[in-house]
């Protein structure tokens, strides 16, 4: 029986909770017992010893489910301990919050679990703690530490890297273009909105956080570069990072209603500048470069008509150039977020451990 602990039910959270309430009846028949004992949440909790049924996942996933509050409990270890005292071969955690967690995954890797994590915020960590963290899961056997939604959600790009790296070939560059938020705003500004105007749409039609400062402060894009620097094995530190920032200086603070009516004046240059590019051929995209010594993240000139040019919308796209992909580079394009493709790339990823670990056992 594998038995998992789910952190967070947000839109990706619930989702997931979907697809396994979907995905429970059919893995039974291949073999595979997949019990959810617990759902974590920031303010509650849902826990049940013999595996939460699929009706209440089902409820769950609806935004509904009885919850107990989380003062009842002191925290997330309350209840991983409670399902840890539970006989199962394998205990499995999913972090789908975005909770600084680095120091809960250690332990729980170290304490026997495998985790499953769509939240970047632990693989950004100082180098001396992810290192420590990813030598805990390298000795720790057949226990997995699985990350594949950090960067691209659904796409295939951490996998792809790091079985690259671990065949041996060397990857010389990353380009890529990873923020959909970004790439819609930058289409829109393309094809004539203005700044100020194309990141109001992209709020309003929930591609942008609730505060599009985050986005537009660059920062989201340099933790997905630095996971993908990580593992083509560098020790760059995310407070080393230069991160071009879109949002003006004078707006970083104040309210989100403050920050929208300075941004058109703060942002003409902005428009000024796709106005002037549009007469050469050329736009601009939000992009992010990879080596095994450096990492860059900012805003890019490039031709309409290349690749990057080309990609429209909040569209995702990976350029990957190694020693074996010299020539002609390895591409990998298409929806980078979204709560569905990414709830099933967490679902791949915690099914890996499933047949990894069955596997495992039935050799033993
Ligand atoms: N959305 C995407 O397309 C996408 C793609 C790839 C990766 N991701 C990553 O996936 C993660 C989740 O994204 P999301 O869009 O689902 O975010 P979200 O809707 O904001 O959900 C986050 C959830 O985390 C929970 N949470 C916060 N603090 C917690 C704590 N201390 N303990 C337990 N739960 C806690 C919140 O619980 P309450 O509901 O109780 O407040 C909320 O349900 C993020 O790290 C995000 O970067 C998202």
């Amino acid at each position: 029986m594998i038995s998992v602990v789910i952190l967070g039910k947000g839109t990706v959270g619930r989702a997931f909770i979907r697809q396994i309430a979907d995905i429970r009846a059919p893995l039974l028949e291949r073999g595979i017992d997949l019990r959810v004992h617990g759902i974590v949440g920031k303010t509650n909790f849902l826990f049940c010893a013999e595996g939460i049924d699929e009706e209440c996942l089902r409820d769950v996933a609806d935004g509904r489910g009885e919850f107990v509050a989380r003062d009842e409990v002191q925290d997330a270890a309350d209840v991983t301990e409670a399902v840890r005292g539970i006989h199962a071969d394998h205990h499995l955690i999913v972090d789908l919050t975005a909770e600084p967690n680095i120091a809960a995954h250690t332990t729980w890797i170290r304490a026997g679990w495998h985790v499953v994590t769509a939240n970047k915020h632990p693989l950004v960590a100082s180098f001396r703690e992810y290192d420590a963290l990813m030598t805990h899961a390298r000795r720790g056997g057949d226990r997995m530490y699985r990350y594949s939604t950090t960067v691209g959600a659904g796409l295939p790009i951490i996998s792809t890297l790091q079985s690259m790296v671990g065949a041996g070939d060397e990857v010389l560059e990353i380009r890529a273009a990873v923020s959909g938020t970004l790439g819609f705003i930058f289409s829109a500004c393309e094809e004539g909105m203005t700044f100020a105007d194309a990141v109001r749409e992209a709020k309003e039609r929930g591609y942008s956080e609730p505060d599009p400062r985050e986005d537009l402060s660059g920062k989201d894009v340099a933790r997905k570069a630095l996971i993908m620097a990580r593992v083509l094995g560098s020790r760059a530190e995310f407070d080393d990072m230069t991160i071009e920032s879109l949002v003006p200086e004078s707006l970083e603070r104040g309210t989100v209603e403050d920050f929208f009516a300075a941004l058109p004046d703060a942002s003409r240059h902005i428009d000024d500048r796709f106005r002037a590019l549009r007469e050469r051929g050329r736009t601009l995209r939000y992009l992010l470069t990879v080596t095994p010594e450096s990492v860059r993240v900012g805003v890019e000139e490039v031709e309409k008509e290349s690749d990057f040019g080309r990609l429209h919308g909040p569209e995702n796209m990976f350029v990957v150039r190694s020693r074996h992909y010299a020539t002609v580079p390895l591409v990998i394009r298409g929806p980078g977020a979204g709560a569905e493709v990414t709830a099933a790339r967490v679902l791949a990823d915690l099914l890996h451990v499933a047949m990894q670990s069955t596997f495992t056992h039935a050799q033993v």
